[in-house]
């Protein structure tokens, strides 16, 4: 308890630093996984776009970097394909990855005097998995897989205090909701909170084909988001693999009967026709 108290504590002080010299910030929480796309919202939407200017920072000491310009994209940045500019100034991200997370400034000017910033801060969850990287793996009954499940925060190296105060937890879910807990023996579930990671291990079993695991973030209790991992077995793939076999074999077959059959009545076809002859 002690030492949940002194994180939040630190964290205050974290979050009161960050918005030093700004007074009535909206910072707006968005949770979104990787892969998909999402749209920051400007709330002080103007009638046109020419005065928005999007600013990013992905630390705390890190560099401003301007995403959106009065209202045109910058196109030094490294991922300026992935963003647009809605025609309400929200900032459309496309196909989000785990890099994206990080805090947003929305700036606008009326008349050249300078409205209340709004900010958006991305989280982004990403799970990944000790065989593959991708959201669903082919594994082999009897290998033990590990998945990942990352939140990735501005707060950067610790994410204790984001999880103390504003109550941002993670968890491993089955396929009919229920969440995974260390007391199951079939899974060991490991939360690191200093880095905003909870681990899955188990052995996989025959019956695990298309077996679906799911990571959710919830803030204040809701989930925000969520990834699926689904596990092919690869004993499945084999097996598919032999059917198939059988098939172009069967299929082989046939065409080999029918050309002899074929063959056959030719050469009956023509000792009849020499018969005739014959006689
Ligand atoms: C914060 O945003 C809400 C709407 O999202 C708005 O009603 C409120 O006025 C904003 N506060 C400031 C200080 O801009
Ligand atoms: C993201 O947007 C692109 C088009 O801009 C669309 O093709 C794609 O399906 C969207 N992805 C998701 C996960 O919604
Ligand atoms: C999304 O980004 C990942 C890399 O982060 C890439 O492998 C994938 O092809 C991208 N998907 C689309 C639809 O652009």
């Amino acid at each position: 308890m002690a030492v949940e108290c002194h994180l939040c504590l630190l964290g205050l002080i974290f979050l009161s630093s960050l918005l030093t010299g700004t007074s009535g910030v909206n910072v707006t929480y968005v949770f979104i996984s990787s892969g998909e796309n999402v749209s920051l919202s400007c709330n002080n939407a103007l009638h046109d776009c020419t005065s928005t200017m999007w600013l990013y920072n992905k630390f705390r000491h890190s560099a401003t970097v301007e995403l959106i310009g009065l209202g045109k994209k910058k196109k030094d940045t490294e991922r300026h394909e992935r963003l647009s500019l809605g025609s309400d100034c929200s900032l459309n991200i496309k196909n989000i990855s785990k890099e994206d997370y990080g805090y947003y400034t929305c700036r606008q000017y009326v008349n050249g005097e300078q409205r209340t910033d709004t900010h958006v801060d991305l989280h982004v969850l990403h799970v990944s998995s000790s065989s593959s990287s991708s959201s669903q793996t082919e594994i082999s009954a009897g290998r033990s897989v590990t998945l990942f499940c990352q939140l990735y925060s501005f707060a950067g190296g610790s994410c204790d205090d984001w999880i103390c105060y504003e109550r941002i937890q993670l968890f491993w879910v089955n396929q009919a909701g229920v969440k995974l807990t260390r007391s199951d023996s079939r899974y060991q579930i490991l939360s690191s909170s200093d880095h905003c990671i909870i681990t899955l291990t188990t052995t996989l079993l025959n019956e695990d084909h298309n077996r679906e695991w799911r990571c959710e973030v919830t803030h204040r209790d809701q989930v925000k988001s969520s990834v699926t991992y689904t596990v092919k077995s690869s004993g499945e793939k084999e097996r598919d693999l032999i059917n198939h076999v059988e098939q172009v074999f069967f299929v082989f077959l046939v065409q080999t009967v029918s050309i002899v059959f074929a063959v056959c009545r030719i050469f009956r076809k023509i000792s009849q026709t020499r018969s005739n002859l014959y006689c």
